[in-house]
């Protein structure tokens, strides 16, 4: 994993911001893996800025990482309003470029199995933008998520529950379920761009980068990947025991 430790998620998300619009400007027609959270609110201003400034993101195709079961497209907490109130509507991609799960599929399991057949038939994700839980997760692969799911409907932790009920007016209103792509989907994009913020993510960081791989959390899977890129702040990077190895592998990387 390629780790560097930023005074701040301003500065994590500029670094991310420029590797995603660096791909756009040599690939025009790049395919993103996207995420929803607040973890990418600065990297989608990046994204955003790049384009009034030019950037043509017309040709661009996203597939996001999940969707809450049950759930209409125009739902106010659906993702896939998350995304065109914060990413889509201020870029000049065209929408049916832009690929969410369907939380009201009536066959889940066929349009599960459709959105991976999409996503292969746009040739596989260049960059997929990751954020974690508070619990390990990517995209809703809650831990003992099989580290070669596919896209499937899960169930959401408790954990995870409480972390996003502050969108929602209680708990009780935040869904039971999800669509997520598996963390086998994941694990075959091209490049990972793994960002995560706070106090509340330095267990489940610590757990990612040192721990073993398993299941228990599921983002330790990116270790096998071959170019996971980790932007992390100060206070997400607190418990890594490595840190100061980390720091001086960024300002030492081979050329
Ligand atoms: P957050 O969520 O960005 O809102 O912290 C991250 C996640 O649950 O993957």
């Amino acid at each position: 994993m390629d780790i560097t430790i930023c005074p701040s998620a301003e500065e994590a998300s500029r670094l991310a911001g420029e590797v995603i619009n660096n791909a756009v400007r040599q690939k025009p027609d790049l395919v993103l893996g996207l995420a929803t959270g607040s973890t990418p609110l600065l990297l989608y201003k990046e994204m955003i800025a790049a384009c009034s400034n030019g950037l043509d993101y017309s040709r661009v195709r996203t597939f996001n990482l999940d969707e809450y079961y049950g759930v209409p497209p125009d739902h106010p907490q659906s993702y896939r309003k998350f995304m065109n109130d914060n990413l889509f509507s201020h870029l000049n991609i065209a929408p049916e470029n832009t690929h969410v799960p369907d939380g009201k599929a009536r066959d889940v399991t066929a349009h599960c199995a459709a959105y991976e057949a999409e996503i292969k038939a746009a040739g596989g994700v260049d960059i997929q933008v990751l954020g974690i839980g508070s619990d390990g997760h990517i995209g809703f692969n809650e831990p003992a998520s099989s580290l070669a799911s596919r896209t499937r409907r899960v169930t959401l932790t408790r954990q995870t529950i409480s972390d996003n009920a502050r969108f929602f007016a209680s708990a009780d209103e935040v869904p039971r379920y999800a669509i997520s792509m598996g963390v086998g989907t994941i694990l075959e994009a091209r490049t990972c761009l793994l960002l995560c913020f706070g106090a509340n993510k330095a267990r489940a960081v610590r757990g990612a980068i040192e721990g073993g791989i398993s299941q228990f959390n599921p983002a330790s899977a990116l270790q096998l990947h071959p170019d996971t890129r980790v932007y992390l702040d100060e206070e997400a990077a607190a418990e890594l025991d490595l840190k100061e190895y980390y720091r001086w592998a960024a300002e030492n990387r081979p050329q």
